[in-house]
C-alpha cells in the first residue's frame, strides 16, 4: 500500500482512510446480523463522507455502509466524483462491497479505487472496473441504448 494516493485532484493517506472507516464502524446499527461495516468515500475535491450499515427489523430495508456514506454525500451537497472508497467490516477477511453497493458507487465513481479490509491481513485494493466490469451507468444511459 502506498502511503499517499492521488486520485483526481484529491490526495489522501490510504492508512488514514482505512483507519477512519474502522473507527466509524463502531457506530453501525446491527442488531440482526451483528456484522458491523464502516465506509468512507473520498471525492475529487478532497471531501470525506462516512457511513455505517443501518439494519431494520424488516431485514430488506437494511442500508449498507457504502450506501449510507453516498446518501450522506449527496444530502450534504457533495457532487464531485468519488475517487476512493474504504470499507472495513468485522472479521478477518476484506469486506468487499456487495453487488448493490458496487452499482451505487459506480453511479458517482466509475473510476474509483476501493480499499476493502477486515481486521486481519492486508487490505484488498481494487478498481471499480474490476469489481463491476461491463457496468451499466449514467454515461450509457445518456448515450442511448444502441451499441
Ligand atoms: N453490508 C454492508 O454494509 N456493506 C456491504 O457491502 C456488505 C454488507 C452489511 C449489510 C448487513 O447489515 C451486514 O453487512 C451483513 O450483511
Amino acid at each position: 500500500m502506498r502511503p499517499d494516493a492521488t486520485a483526481g485532484s484529491a490526495s489522501f493517506n490510504e492508512a488514514e482512510l482505512l483507519r477512519r472507516a474502522r473507527e466509524v464502524r463502531s457506530r453501525a446499527y446491527v442488531p440482526y446480523s451483528g456484522f458491523r461495516v464502516g465506509a468512507v468515500v473520498v471525492t475529487a475535491d478532497g471531501q470525506w463522507f462516512e457511513g455505517v450499515n443501518v439494519e431494520n427489523a424488516s431485514y430488506r430495508l437494511t442500508s449498507c455502509a457504502e450506501q449510507t456514506a453516498i446518501t450522506r454525500m449527496v444530502a450534504e451537497g457533495g457532487r464531485s466524483e468519488i475517487v476512493a472508497v474504504a470499507t472495513v467490516g468485522d472479521g478477518t477477511d476484506p469486506c468487499t462491497p456487495c453487488g448493490a453497493c458496487r452499482q451505487t458507487i459506480f453511479e458517482f465513481g466509475p473510476d474509483a479505487v476501493v480499499y476493502a479490509s477486515g481486521d486481519g491481513g492486508k487490505p484488498l485494493i481494487v478498481t471499480m472496473s474490476e469489481l463491476l466490469p461491463h457496468a451499466f451507468g449514467p454515461k450509457r444511459l445518456s448515450q442511448g441504448y444502441e451499441t
